[in-house]
């Protein structure tokens, strides 16, 4: 009996170190530090990273770890391979914009938070459509075209 107790408390303490950190990851990911990029795996094999390139589409699945974000709104990723920053605005609309800022041609420097994007090279700030708010910029992203089937997103770069 004493051993099952001491089972118990260890499996429960487990699982709320687990679920504790877990949040923590959650809700880390609404900030700007912490962005998923599926470039750190290393894998080579494109369809085992969550997308395919076929010319300048990129087919790019939803229910992939590295994309699952997306899923949420305000969900967004700096998708670096793609040479794009993804955000889903709500209603299953998910957005695409070149991430090179058209100050300087940063590309790695964003951040995501009250639906406004910041590159953080020079702080030039865009809404989540891509129209600049405030420079050094002094136009808009580029935005591409993303098609949303289901748990399947396309974005023609
Ligand atoms: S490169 Fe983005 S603000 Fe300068």
């Amino acid at each position: 009996m004493k051993n099952k107790r001491r089972k118990f408390l260890k499996n429960a303490g487990s699982t709320a170190l687990f679920a504790s950190l877990g949040s923590s990851f959650f809700l880390s990911c609404d900030d700007t530090e912490d962005v998923i990029n599926p470039d750190d795996n290393n894998e080579n094999n494109s369809s085992g990273n969550g997308f395919t390139v076929d010319g300048n589409i990129y087919t790019i699945e939803l229910d992939h770890p590295s994309f699952s974000i997306l899923k949420s709104t305000g969900g967004w990723l700096l998708f670096n391979e793609g040479g794009m920053l993804l955000v889903n605005v709500g209603q299953d609309v998910i957005r695409a914009f070149s991430n090179s800022c058209p100050h300087a041609g940063c590309r790695s420097s964003w951040k995501y938070s009250n639906d406004n994007f910041t590159c953080t090279c020079h702080t030039s700030i865009f809404t989540n459509d891509g129209t600049l708010v405030s420079g050094p910029a002094n136009s808009d992203l580029d935005s591409f075209t993303a098609t949303r089937d289901n748990d399947i997103l396309t974005v023609s770069t």
